[in-house]
């Protein structure tokens, strides 16, 4: 059963998910750690190299696996994931750049890109961060009578397009299209942790923890996985009766 985490103040949620990072890097230094992108995650990326300047956390022999990227933008883009990726964290701590790792959304030949991510992910990851659309997708596994198990090239949903639209500089159209981590490259991960933020995406957690199972709603698939934890603030949690959440030790 997800255990569910509700935080008075969004600070505290960050400080516990950062936690989990340097704890998961303390047990094992060369932890493989999967990432994810989003306006929800770059306060945690803040929380990191805050802690890395204190000389509380190195990077040096993990391994950093993304969940995706948007098809047609180069590793230079601005609007690109490894931009995002660069400018919120690995420019800023002591990670090898030869072990980050996002997928090529600028290849010509996008099948075979995909199928090569794919087997950079045969490493189980030991901690997996997600956050959550309001349409339910994790990575951009968007909602569908089926969802693919491995890396692949999807079209984005309608709502995912009109939500990125805001995180776009310039003039440049959100592309339709990603290449994604599927369900199972998700899966394969010893913890998830999902984090989310505001009213928003209050529906979206409630549906995920209904005890319903639906492609149409690929975070509710988190319920089968045995370790997976979200962590949320008040307005995000709304929609959840009192005995699903727990106030935490640093909110109580
Ligand atoms: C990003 C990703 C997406 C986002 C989700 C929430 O790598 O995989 O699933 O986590 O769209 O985005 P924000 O945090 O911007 O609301």
């Amino acid at each position: 059963m997800i255990q569910v985490m509700e935080y008075e103040a969004t600070a505290d949620l960050y400080k516990d998910a950062a936690q989990m990072v340097v704890e998961t890097l303390a047990a094992r230094p060369e932890a493989v750690l999967g990432l994810a992108t989003g306006a929800t995650q770059v306060p945690l990326y803040r929380e990191l190299v805050e802690l890395y300047g204190a000389g509380r956390v190195s990077f040096r022999h993990a391994t950093c696996v993304n969940l995706d990227e948007y098809v047609g933008l180069a590793p230079s883009d601005p609007n690109s994931y490894h931009t995002y990726m660069r400018n919120h964290f690995y420019d800023h701590v002591d990670v090898d750049p030869r072990r980050c790792l996002l997928p090529e959304g600028d290849a010509t030949d996008l099948t075979a890109a995909a199928a090569r991510y794919q087997r950079l992910l045969e490493r189980r990851r030991d901690i997996q961060f997600l956050g959550i659309g309001r349409n339910g997708h994790i990575g951009f596994n968007e909602p569908n009578d089926e969802l693919i198990l491995g890396t692949h090239v999807t079209g984005l949903n309608p709502v995912t397009v009109a939500d990125s639209r805001q995180y776009f500089h310039g003039s440049q159209a959100v592309p339709h299209q990603a290449v994604t981590m599927g369900v199972g490259d998700i899966f394969f991960s010893e913890r998830i942790v999902l984090l989310a933020i505001g009213e928003d995406k209050a529906d979206a957690i409630a549906r995920a923890l209904s005890g319903r199972v639906s492609t149409r709603h690929p975070a509710s698939l988190l319920q089968l996985h045995p370790q997976a934890i979200f962590l949320v603030d008040q307005e995000a949690a709304a929609k959840l009766s009192a005995d699903r959440k727990r106030v935490p030790a640093r909110s109580a």
